[in-house]
């Protein structure tokens, strides 16, 4: 690529200088808080993420608190975020990190990344952002930015993209504040040169280097593969309700959502026959069974298309696989994923109920 990279350094911290949000992590980026806003930021926007985060670090303060955290504590700090894994995962690095490096996070790239859940760009991150080191951190933002710059039609779902122009930042980037050089390539992404083709080409600084802004592409530009398409699976969902507490089951430890809890479901959109016959199968009695509006949820690579029913036992009876929880119990306890907000809704009487 023949674009010259060199151009935007100063350009851009100067415009961080006066643009960058003030954010809860950027007020004092010591490694732990700036992993843990990395970790967040990945799937999540920004705004989302501040209230998650200030609690995070209030519960959980260090690498070692971290470490010795309980499962499902961390799992409820992380209720509404979704992709569980990462924070499985920087549990998991913790206990690395305590075992070889005493409980601080290391100061080089190659190290970070050997840590579980740290890939190029949260090393990169952490490595300049909380230890001033000259690294790239390429993540979608940065590339968007990036092709758009150099007028690039290279697809940036691909690995060896990233991996390339990270080669060209680790030349080109500057040598000062390489941390808020890499902020500010990820915030002109967040803020200014936005996705599906509608960037803010009139605030942009960069905009009189901007191949893409020249010839009119910021439509077409970044080329990205289009996914496949998302599996659909249908569900209907019981919400089983006994003297003011509902049944709520463990999903298994393998899988989509491993771990978590969840309102009892069952294949496919069942009718009210059906889920009467199911109820008594297992040998509830019921008052009565309320159909409740379908919802529905999408993750990476499949939705779920949902039914759910209210039903209201008559009595209780001894069944290993439930667990039957308060509404308290329901907010302060128990991690139930967002696909079920709907339904968690309708039992905690919230706006966005069915
Ligand atoms: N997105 C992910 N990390 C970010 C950061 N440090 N600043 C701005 N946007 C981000």
């Amino acid at each position: 690529m023949e674009y010259q990279f060199e151009k935007i350094n100063d350009i851009l911290l100067d415009w961080f200088e006066l643009n960058a949000r003030i954010l809860p992590w950027r007020s004092n980026p010591i490694p732990y808080y700036v992993w843990v806003s990395e970790i967040m930021l990945q799937q999540t926007r920004v705004e989302a993420v501040k209230g998650y985060f200030e609690r995070f670090i209030k519960e959980i303060p260090t690498i070692k608190a971290l470490a010795e955290c309980e499962d499902e504590k961390l799992l409820k700090l992380w209720e509404g975020l979704g992709y569980y894994n990462r924070v499985k995962n920087m549990k998991q690095a913790a206990c690395q990190v305590m075992e070889q490096y005493q409980g601080e996070l290391p100061k080089e790239y190659e190290k970070l990344l050997s840590l579980k859940g740290i890939g190029s760009y949260t090393a990169g991150a952490i490595a300049s952002i909380a230890y001033g080191k000259r690294v790239p951190a390429v993540d979608g933002n940065v590339l968007r930015v990036l092709s758009r710059l150099s007028g690039s039609y290279e697809d940036i779902a691909k690995a060896s993209v990233k991996k390339n122009m990270e080669g060209i930042l680790r030349k080109t980037m500057p040598y000062d504040k390489p941390g808020d050089f890499n902020q500010a390539l990820m915030e002109l992404g967040a803020m200014i040169c936005i996705p599906n083709g509608a960037p803010l080409c009139d605030q942009c600084p960069l905009s009189h280097l901007c191949v893409a802004y020249k010839k009119e592409l910021t439509k077409e530009l970044p080329v990205k593969a289009s996914k496949k398409q998302r599996k659909i699976e249908e569900k209907t969902v019981l919400l089983l309700e006994y003297d003011g507490k509902y049944a709520i089951c463990k999903r298994k430890e393998k899988g989509l959502l491993n771990g978590l809890w969840e309102f009892p479901n069952i294949e496919g959109k069942k009718s009210v026959l059906k889920i009467e016959d199911y109820i008594k199968k297992q040998g509830y009695k019921y008052e009565i069974v309320v159909p409740l509006k379908e919802a529905k949820h999408i993750f990476t690579h499949k939705e779920w298309h949902m039914l759910g029913y209210y039903v209201k036992l008559k009595q209780m009876v001894e069944q290993q696989e439930y667990i039957f929880a308060s509404k308290e119990d329901l907010q302060s306890q128990y991690s139930i994923p967002t696909a079920f907000k709907a339904y968690k809704s309708v039992i905690l009487e919230e706006e966005n109920g069915v």
